[in-house]
């Protein structure tokens, strides 16, 4: 007996010995079917993700319409542009609004050049703490516009890549300007690889013209037929990568308006010609030029084959920031409704239709595949509820097919969480609840056992959350670790896919040096993409999941079950109709485990051979432009008699797929 508990003490002082745990998954047992939509994007105007990022567009504040909705000033409306650029000629520069070239589109600058070579330039999106100004590739052409109207004079106007000092970096093209406002296009092909360059028009006299909606976009993008002008080839791309199965947009803060109803985001705004939007300040501090607009949004879901989803305002303006103005009366409310209304009439109408008219006129005749409708972001309270009850009603009576959303507030727990899963289980038990929060990964771990306790039936969107570390910097870090503990998370989220059918991670992509909110998943410049540890555990998830949950269950060598939030082993298994099989496992304690993989009710040869796909490294480590640390990597994993070992190291995710 004596010798027998010393071998037991000797077993469990080994390290790898006595670390060793059995995961066996039945195959012949399913749990529950797997939301078919639960992995998504969720893409907010914030952090530049659209102007500055996803959108192709090169240059900042095109158009002179940029204004601080809460603090404007003229100057504002210069942001981005350099005057006067050769110490050689001189003339002015004034902002003018008489006669624009649409009402939608005011501010225009009207320049009078006393000689020839007067030159103004736009400087792209700079202040980035890695690469100011315009990126640029030797042999890259580049498709160039502005509109342009004579008023004085006769000359052209000359655009060019050129540094800030006005030396070139690109060939010319010529505008030569009338005397009323018309749109002048070229193309322009770098002949130097710059990552502070700018877009230059020199003027060639003693002229004056009126100049408005300059443009700059690499021909190398994603719907350059599109009327916004297309997106960014490598970010959409790493989007793509994500294998999205919906889209939510445009916010979040953005969609539901902030402090004034002027700043609310209107969809029609965003439709239409580029030059005939009327753009709208940012509640994260910058201007939208709504180049990507809603059927941008809806064509971008088509290339990523992701449903749409879109979120509207719900009559309440955002209830996170004070002071904001009343919530819309009936009235207000009525046209509102009717907007909304006329968004579902312009992706699913006929050409019959006013709305559906003006989709077919933009280039896409079919409608659009919307089945879900946000209406409000993180909203609750009565002020909220009884204008969602109200919309809603408008929308299910006029499209019964839509899955109406309801904010569920814009926290995880407390008071004001449980009001409101309350009050959406008592009026809207059908419609689908959006929980949004943003957690230290520490939440995480302690809670991936949270919807195990929801009523079945119920549907849940996690709408918004990311886990961070503890805050430095006035910033809130995400490394290995925190990826990590979404991956034990999302572990949970599978294991109730029945109830929660969504989620999306939050904020989607942020550009280097100008975040307004930290953590985030893909971090760029003006040529890079990052992907961060946590965008690969959000591929690794959602690339690899099957239709069914199925049983699993973790022993340790004494045969008991391992509890995953003692042991920090954490695991799901799934099948696909095809006999796939999906075991995913989640290891964020710092010890190395030899886990024994056994699949039952499945028939698998002798030697069946899988693939592992393995996200591990230091515990903080991160990823930086040009130096991408946390990678998955993908390997061999050989099962036989239908059970393989699996090194899983401290830190690590694992996927693996037996066919
Ligand atoms: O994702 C960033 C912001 O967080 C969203 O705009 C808002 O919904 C939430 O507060």
């Amino acid at each position: 007996m004596r010798r027998i508990l010393l071998l037991l003490l000797i077993l469990l002082l080994i390290p790898g010995l006595a670390r060793m745990e059995t995961l066996v998954c039945d195959a012949s047992q399913p749990v529950h079917e797997m939301s078919d939509t639960l992995y998504g994007l969720f893409f907010e105007d914030i952090n530049h993700a659209a102007d500055g990022g996803l959108y192709a567009e090169l240059l900042q504040n095109r158009s002179f319409e940029y204004e601080d909705l809460t603090n404007p000033t003229p100057y504002q409306h210069l942001t981005g542009w350099q005057f006067n650029v050769t110490a050689e000629s001189d003339g002015t520069v004034v902002l003018e609004t008489a006669d624009p070239l649409h009402e939608n589109n005011p501010c225009y600058a009207h320049i009078q050049a006393g000689s020839a070579g007067y030159a103004f330039q736009n400087l792209g999106y700079g202040s980035s703490a890695f690469w100011g100004g315009i990126c640029i590739e030797p042999g890259a052409r580049y498709d160039v516009s502005l509109w342009l109207r004579c008023t004085e004079g006769s000359g052209h106007v000359e655009a060019a890549l050129t540094t800030r000092a006005g030396q070139r970096l690109s060939d010319t093209v010529q505008f030569t300007p009338g005397d009323s406002w018309e749109r002048h296009a070229g193309v322009l092909t770098a002949n130097a690889q710059a990552q502070d360059a700018c877009l230059t028009f020199t003027l060639s006299g003693a002229v004056t013209v009126d100049a408005d909606m300059a443009s700059l976009m690499p021909q190398d993008r994603v719907g350059a037929s599109w009327p916004g002008g297309g997106m960014r080839r490598d970010l959409v791309e790493a989007l793509k990568e994500l294998h999205p199965r919906f889209l939510r947009f445009p916010g979040g803060c953005v969609a539901e308006g902030s402090w004034v109803w002027d700043n609310l985001y209107r969809w029609k705004d965003t439709v239409g010609p580029v030059e005939q939007r009327k753009e709208n300040w940012n509640t994260w501090g910058y201007m939208q030029s709504y180049g990507i607009g809603f059927y941008e949004y809806f064509c971008l879901c088509e290339e990523l084959g992701a449903l749409p989803l879109p979120v509207v305002g719900s009559g309440v303006l955002c209830q996170t920031r004070e002071p904001r103005e009343s919530p819309m009366n009936e009235q207000e409310l009525a046209e509102w409704t009717q907007d909304i209304l006329d968004l579902m009439e312009f992706a699913l109408g006929g050409a019959d239709t006013e709305w559906g008219a003006l989709r077919c006129e933009m280039g896409h005749p079919a409608p659009f595949d919307l089945r879900y409708l946000a209406i409000g972001n993180e909203n609750w309270a009565d002020d909220y509820f009884t204008r969602y009850e109200s919309i809603s009603a408008a929308v299910k009576s006029a499209w019964p097919g839509i899955t109406c959303i309801v904010a569920c507030g814009p926290v995880a727990e407390g008071g004001l969480f449980n009001a409101s899963r309350a009050r959406i289980l008592r009026s809207f038990p059908d419609d689908t609840a959006d929980e949004h929060y943003y957690m230290e990964s520490s939440w995480f771990l302690r809670n991936t056992h949270r919807y195990d306790h929801y009523p079945r039936g119920t549907k849940v969107f996690l709408g918004e959350y990311a886990a961070h570390e503890p805050a430095a910097g006035g910033k809130r870090p995400n490394n290995l670790y925190s990826a990590l503990c979404e991956a034990a998370y999302l572990t949970g989220i599978e294991r109730n896919s029945d109830v929660v059918v969504m989620c999306c991670y939050a904020p989607l992509m942020a550009r280097l040096g100008m975040e307004q909110w930290t953590p985030d998943l893909i971090l760029f410049n003006g040529a890079q993409a990052v992907r961060t540890p946590n965008y690969y555990i959000q591929q690794m998830f959602a690339s690899a999941l099957g239709d069914q949950l199925i049983q699993s269950k973790m022993t340790d060598q004494g045969g008991k079950t391992v509890k995953d939030v003692i042991a920090g082993l954490y695991h799901v298994a799934s099948a696909a109709a095809d006999g796939q099989v999906y075991v995913k496992l989640v290891n964020v304690s710092g010890k190395d485990r030899q886990i024994t993989v056994q699949i039952l009710g499945k028939a698998l040869s002798d030697r069946t051979e899988g693939d592992m796909v393995l996200l591990t490294g230091e515990k903080q480590a991160v990823n930086g432009p040009g130096n991408e640390t946390v990678v998955p990597q993908h390997s061999t994993v050989v099962f036989q008699n239908g059970s393989a070992e699996i090194a899983l190291p401290g830190y690590a995710a694992v996927i693996l797929t037996i066919p």
